[in-house]
């Protein structure tokens, strides 16, 4: 089995050949079709991804890859891996053990998703990670009863989702980028201007209120954290909220006790894992069919390139540059 493996945090991948790992009770082993670079891989390989009450997923060494798509080719003993063996699904990988970043990964048969005639097995690599986060905040977005929202990020796979969904459950959305040509993107995207601020620009501070003031923005979804949620924070109307569900500043979130004290402002985090284990087993298995319903569509995610497993550390430094040009996947087997 070739398969990449990272031995500590921040530690560089290296590429290594592993004995073929045997399914246990519960479990399947998939060939791996692709996996893609998504942030919180980075996370990973940076050794924060995960803790709290879940079991820590933190152990090295490793082999990295949270999500991909493959064929069952082994199943252990039990009803589910028995019905999963030979079937194409969309897979995650096990908490605390090996990801899949290689040609073969074992996981929980309870973690895969058999796939729908319809999808391929490219955009099924990227099915759980963005889409369910999408349709999870719009969830959380309907919970809150808000009557338009914002979000950062705007510009990313998992942004243009969330623009799309939101549009189409009539929730508006104001969506901020960092800049000039991510404007121009989501405006290609069929989303008026006016709603569309760029956090580079000057005056955005005074903007972002004001459109949040227009548009009656009470929650804000917030990718970025450090300064951009205390900013966020301050432009909120009295009683908003902001859910922080990424750190791609990799800073603290910030935020002014006036806000919280006198705005009654809330700062919340928002982790899918956690949303899914609140869902069991039948909900998760219906909003996988729900989702693969629209991974051609509004759930879709733009792939920038498909690269073999030696070819994944350069792949990860040009990503890092422009995060919004796609998905980087991984074929473990080549690209062919
Ligand atoms: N909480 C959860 O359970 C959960 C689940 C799924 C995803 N997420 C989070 O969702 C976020 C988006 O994921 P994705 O797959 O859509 O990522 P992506 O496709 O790589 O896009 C990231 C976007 O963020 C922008 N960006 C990067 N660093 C930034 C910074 N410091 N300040 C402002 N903008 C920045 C990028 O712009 P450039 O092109 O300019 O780089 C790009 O538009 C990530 O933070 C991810 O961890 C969270």
């Amino acid at each position: 089995l070739k398969t990449l493996v990272i031995d500590s945090p921040g530690a560089p991948l290296r590429l290594i050949e592993k004995p073929l790992p045997e399914p246990g009770a519960g479990e399947v082993r998939v060939r791996i079709h692709a996996s893609p670079v998504n942030p919180s891989d980075l996370i990973f390989l940076e050794g924060n991804y995960g803790g709290g009450s879940f079991t820590d997923p933190r152990t090295f060494p490793r082999t990295p890859g949270f999500e991909a798509s493959g064929v069952v080719e082994k199943a252990g003993p039990g009803l589910l891996p028995r019905l999963w063996m030979g079937r194409r699904v969309a897979c995650v990988a096990p908490d605390g053990r090996d990801g899949a970043w290689a040609e073969s990964m074992v996981t929980p048969a309870e973690r895969c998703v058999p796939l729908l005639p319809s999808v391929t097995l490219d955009q099924a690599s990227m099915m759980f990670v963005n889409p369910w986060t999408a349709e999870a905040l719009l969830d959380v977005a309907k919970k809150h009863g808000a009557a338009a929202c914002a979000q950062t990020a705007a510009a990313g796979a998992l942004g243009r989702m969330i623009g799309r969904i939101f549009q189409k459950a009539g929730i508006p959305m104001i969506h901020i980028v960092r800049r000039p040509d991510q404007v121009e993107l989501l405006i290609g995207d069929g989303i008026k201007p006016e709603h569309v601020l760029d956090s580079s620009s000057t005056g955005f501070d005074g903007s972002m209120r004001s459109a949040f003031t227009e548009s009656r923005v009470s929650l804000v979804f917030d990718a970025v954290a450090g300064e951009m949620t205390g900013r966020l924070l301050a432009a909120l109307p009295e009683g908003g909220k902001v859910v922080v569900y990424g750190a791609l500043s990799k800073e603290s979130a910030s935020s002014s006790p006036y806000d919280l004290l006198f705005g009654n402002k809330k700062v919340e985090g928002f982790w899918l894992a956690r949303w899914v284990q609140e869902r069991g087993f039948v909900g998760r298995m219906l909003m996988a069919i729900r989702v693969q319903r629209q991974l051609g569509g509004d759930l879709a995610s733009e792939v920038r390139s498909r690269v073999p497993l030696e070819d994944v550390p350069s792949a990860i430094q040009s990503y890092k540059k422009e995060m919004s040009c796609g998905k980087i996947l991984i074929y473990p087997s080549g690209t062919k």
